[in-house]
């Protein structure tokens, strides 16, 4: 064995786990066992999970704040046009420096895979360029999945159709949407249809912001079952934010829900950010605008949690943490039940795994060797604490440590050292 990992509890509830690990992938999982490695690790009852996975991100914009001035109002709009703003003065060279910077906030975090919308109404396409770059240079330690996204709207966009086929031609992975930011609810729709078509004539996958509004009418979500359904593309589309969802109609949502399960649909609900730019134009009370997360986790479908941005021009906070992604997205759902809040933490792990289609993901033997070892000694527990990383592993190899966090304390008859667990 290259390296064991002892005494581990793992997220499904077993524990005295060793892991043993051979050229890069896990080739044993049992209690007690015998063998040796070169490096061993004892794992002392904390969580080894699989590690984190983004099914949402804007990498292009990433730790952009301030450029070229801060959001003053914190809408939803103005990020989009304060994203115009900055556009013309990118350069490759600066947006794959902050990507790069951001990957490695990622991976100290136990973030190792991400699938990255890119801005393709640029008619230089500098970030599709910039992060085909970045996929690259990081594909050692992370895996990049960038999905080609009309910022501005499909048909609101001059040339769009011809920037989001070079995207493809040139490499990125995933057909991009924005239908509610159409014009009209008819080009939004017609949006769906023609970029549900392009994926299925070239095989790949969609992701669509969808519906990202507090519009109770907004209806872009039944073409997307309609038109997965109808190409044929079944567990290969994703609704992401869905917030119009939260406001509507509860009759129309049940007849909504089964079509989505019909389609195969996955979700990505993004709570940091939906909490912050939806209801806006509400006084009291304010609606959440998050989806209906435990609803349609309730009927079967594949619903993650992403973390959508970090320090850009739509939020200024946010730090690679999906443990913190989760946790506010178990709040904001109130999904305190035991099972819920093991349900979230799969939100963040397993189920964008299987929503970006990674192969040799998981905790089994056979798996590919991507660990993180947390502070904590169950999914619950990493949730509460948002807890430490204290090794990240990469196919059998430490890409990061951190020291167990605790506090020194100086109190009168109390325990001088105070672990961060109890
Ligand atoms: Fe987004």
């Amino acid at each position: 064995m290259d390296l064991i990992i002892r005494n581990a509890n793992l997220p499904d509830g077993r524990s005295g786990i060793d892991i043993g690990i051979k050229n890069g992938k896990i080739v044993v999982l049992e209690s007690s066992l015998s063998a040796k490695a070169t490096e061993e690790i004892d794992a002392s009852g904390k969580l080894v999970s699989p590690p984190f996975v983004d099914a949402h991100f804007h990498m292009d914009a990433t730790l952009s704040l301030g450029l070229p001035r801060l959001n003053q109002s914190g809408t939803l709009l103005e990020g989009i046009a304060l994203w115009g703003e900055l556009k013309p003065h990118l350069t490759v060279e600066a947006i794959k420096e902050r990507a790069l910077r951001y990957c490695d906030l990622a991976v100290a975090r136990g973030l190792l895979a991400i699938r990255s919308h890119v801005d393709i109404c640029d008619p230089r396409l500098l970030a599709v360029d910039a992060l085909l770059e970045v996929r690259k240079e990081v594909a050692p330690y992370l895996d990049l999945q960038l999905v080609a996204f009309p910022q501005d709207g499909f048909f609101r966009t001059p040339m769009a159709s011809e920037l989001l086929e070079t995207a493809l031609d040139r490499g990125v992975d995933v057909v991009g949407g924005i239908p509610h930011f159409e014009r009209t609810m008819d080009e939004g729709k017609k949006s769906v249809e023609v970029l549900c078509r392009i994926a299925a004539e070239r095989g790949l996958r969609v992701d669509m912001h969808c519906d990202e509004s507090d519009d109770p009418l907004s209806r872009h979500i039944e073409t997307l079952t309609a038109e997965t359904v109808r190409h044929g593309l079944q567990g290969r589309v994703t609704g992401s934010h869905l917030t119009s969802m939260h406001s509507m109609d509860n009759y129309y949502v049940s007849k909504l829900l089964p079509l989505m399960a019909e389609a195969e649909m996955n979700v990505v609900s993004n709570p940091l950010i939906n909490i912050t730019l939806q209801g806006r134009h509400d006084t009291y009370p304010k609606r959440r605008g998050m989806t209906r997360v435990p609803e349609m986790m309730g009927i079967g479908l594949n619903v993650a949690f992403g973390h959508d941005c970090v320090m850009d021009p739509w939020y200024s906070l946010g730090s690679a943490d999906m443990l913190e992604v989760a946790n506010m997205g178990l709040h904001v759902a109130q999904m305190t039940g035991v099972e819920q809040m093991k349900s979230c933490f799969r939100a963040v792990t397993e189920i964008p795994a299987s929503i970006l289609g990674l192969e040799g993901y998981g905790l089994e033997k056979g798996c590919n060797a991507d660990l993180v070892i947390l502070q904590a000694a169950d999914p619950v527990e990493a949730l509460r604490l948002k807890a430490n990383r204290l090794f990240v592993i990469r196919r059998g190899n430490i890409i990061s440590s951190s020291q167990p966090v605790e506090a020194k304390l100086d109190l009168p008859s109390r325990p001088k050292i105070h672990n961060y667990l109890s």
